[in-house]
C-alpha cells in the first residue's frame, strides 16, 4: 500500500524568528527526496518540526500523514503513525539500552518485542555495526560515525513508514556513508519507506539514489528537480542562489570546522537547538561533535 507524506506551507519559528517560510514537500512511498541547503537554512529546524521536537512554533501549514494531521501529534504519536527521525546529534542516553527502546517502540505499536534482538543483530551486520555497541545504553560512548549507523540500525529494526533523516551523512568516511546508503535503498524497496534525506553535502548523492532533490536557502525551497540538479550543485555551489558557500567541501569535519567559525554569530554552531546559545556549544548535548 502507498503513504504519503505530505507538507504544506509549513512555516516555524524558533522565539520570534521566523525559520521555516512555507515548506512544500511530497513524499510518497519508496520516494528519496533529498534536501540540501547551507549552514543555518533550517534543516535541522525542518526535521524537527516534522518529527514533534518541542521549542518550535508552528505559525503556518501542515503536515499529514496519510491525512492523519501530524502537528497536532506529540511525537511519539507521530512515530507510532509510522515516522522516524535520525537525529544529527543522536545524543547519549545513559540507562536506556538500544534493546529495551526499541522494544518499547514495538510494544506500543503491538509487535512481539522477543523480535527486537534477532533483528537488531541482522541489522547491525547490514550497516558494519560492531554487535558489542548494541549492548550499550543508547548512544554511550559511540563516535559519531557509530551513532548514524545506529541510528539506521533502528530505521532497520522499526521499519517505518517515512524516514526523515538529518545529516545522516556527517561523520561517515565512505564506507560507511555507502553501507548506510544501501540499508535506506534497500528500505525503499524491500519494504516501500519513503526517506526524507537533509544534509549540506552533495556526497550523500553520490551514494544515495535521490529520485528528487531540493534547495533550502533561508526557510524556503528554491529549487526542486532529479538528479541533474545535482550536477549542478557540485559545479556552481549554492552561488547560484545567492549564497557564497561551496558545496562540495573536502571533508565533512573541515567543513564544519570552517562553517563553526564562520558561522558562530548566525548560531550555526550550535546544533539547532532551541533556547541554546552558540557561546555554550561546549554544554549543549546537540552540539556538533564533529566541529
Ligand atoms: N534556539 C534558537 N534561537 C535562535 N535561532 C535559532 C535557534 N535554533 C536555530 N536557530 C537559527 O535558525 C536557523 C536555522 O537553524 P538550523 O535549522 O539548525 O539550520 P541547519 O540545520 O540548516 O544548519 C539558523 O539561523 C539558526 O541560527
Ligand atoms: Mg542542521
Amino acid at each position: 500500500m502507498s503513504h504519503v507524506l505530505l507538507i504544506e506551507g509549513l512555516r516555524a519559528n524558533v522565539g520570534s524568528k521566523e525559520i521555516l517560510r512555507g515548506i512544500d514537500l511530497e513524499v510518497n512511498s519508496g520516494e528519496v527526496h533529498v534536501v540540501m541547503g547551507p549552514n543555518g537554512s533550517g534543516k535541522s529546524t525542518l526535521s524537527h518540526v516534522i518529527a514533534g521536537r518541542p521549542g518550535y512554533e508552528v505559525t503556518g501549514g501542515k503536515v499529514t500523514l496519510d491525512g492523519l494531521d501530524l502537528l497536532t501529534l506529540p511525537a511519539w504519536k507521530r512515530a507510532r503513525a509510522g515516522l522516524f527521525l535520525a537525529m544529527q546529534y543522536p545524543i547519549e542516553v545513559p540507562g536506556v539500552s538500544l534493546v529495551d527502546a526499541l522494544s518499547a517502540a514495538f510494544v506500543s505499536n503491538g509487535r512481539p518485542p522477543a523480535l527486537v534482538p534477532d533483528l537488531l543483530a541482522a541489522e547491525a551486520d547490514r550497516v558494519g555495526l560492531d554487535r558489542r555497541f548494541l549492548l550499550r545504553p543508547l548512544n554511550v560512548d559511540l563516535s559519531g560515525g557509530e551513532r548514524k549507523r545506529n541510528e539506521t540500525v533502528q530505521l532497520g529494526v522499526i521499519g517505518p513508514l517515512f524516514a526523515v533523516l538529518d545529516e545522516i551523512d556527517s561523520g561517515l568516511d565512505v564506507d560507511a556513508l555507502r553501507a548506510v546508503a544501501r540499508r535506506i535503498e534497500g528500505a525503499t524497496a524491500e519494504s516501500g519507506l519513503g526517506v526524507l534525506a537533509i544534509t549540506h553535502y552533495n556526497r550523500l548523492l553520490n551514494e544515495l539514489h535521490a529520485d528528487r532533490i531540493h534547495v533550502l536557502i533561508e526557510g524556503r525551497i528554491v529549487a526542486s528537480g532529479g538528479p541533474e540538479l545535482a550536477e549542478e550543485l557540485e559545479t556552481t555551489g549554492y552561488a547560484a542562489y545567492g549564497v557564497d558557500e561551496p558545496v562540495v567541501v573536502g571533508a565533512a569535519v573541515g567543513a564544519a570546522r570552517l562553517a563553526g567559525a564562520a558561522g558562530a554569530a548566525s548560531g550555526a554552531g550550535n546544533g539547532g537547538r532551541p533556547g541554546a546559545s552558540a557561546a555554550r556549544t561546549d554544554l549543549d548535548p546537540f552540539a556538533d561533535p564533529f566541529a
